[in-house]
């Protein structure tokens, strides 16, 4: 049986995944509408995963004897300056994520929870994925800049990438 507190925080950052995955969705309209259809879609994708992350935190609340709330998601942004602004909010976002997992294993510690100590390990080494995904596609963006010729194949590149 999972604590109250331990439930509260555990539906807060269920809701946190579904932002995830409603920004990643905004940032792949954003580029279906500026026309990167290869970037848009691996951010399709990766909307995808955060919907699935979003759904393990709701399974272990039931397997626990924990309710499930949803509250609110908050509304995301529908555009960037650019696809190399939109990937650095991207990167942030990760990393504030990353910082939300660890204060989630901190207290899961605090209470001795150790099943969901267990549960979020999976976490912790998924962001570690998540963070070490994303920073090297900020970094070809910064290097591509204006340089049109690279952007359109580095949209071919990423259009590669299989659902999740
Ligand atoms: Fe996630
Ligand atoms: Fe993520």
């Amino acid at each position: 049986m999972i604590s109250k507190t331990m439930e509260q925080a555990l539906n807060k950052h269920l809701k946190e995944e579904a932002y995830s995955f409603y920004l990643y969705l905004a940032m792949s309209a954003y580029l279906e509408q500026a026309n990167f259809k290869g970037i848009a879609k691996w951010m399709r994708v990766q909307a995808q995963e955060e919907m699935t992350h979003a759904m393990k935190f709701f399974d272990h609340l039931h397997e626990r004897g924990g309710a499930v709330k949803l509250l609110a998601i908050e509304q995301p942004k529908a555009t960037w300056p650019s696809i190399a602004a939109a990937f650095q909010a991207a990167m942030e976002h990760e990393r504030s994520i990353t910082k939300k997992i660890n204060a989630l294993v901190d207290k899961a510690a605090a209470e001795n929870d150790h099943a969901t100590a267990n549960f979020l390990q999976w976490f912790v080494k998924e962001q570690v994925e998540e963070e070490a995904t994303v920073e090297p596609i900020v970094k070809q963006l910064e290097a591509i800049g204006e340089h049109m010729g690279a952007l359109y194949h580095l949209d071919h590149q990423l259009g590669k990438r299989g659902s999740a």
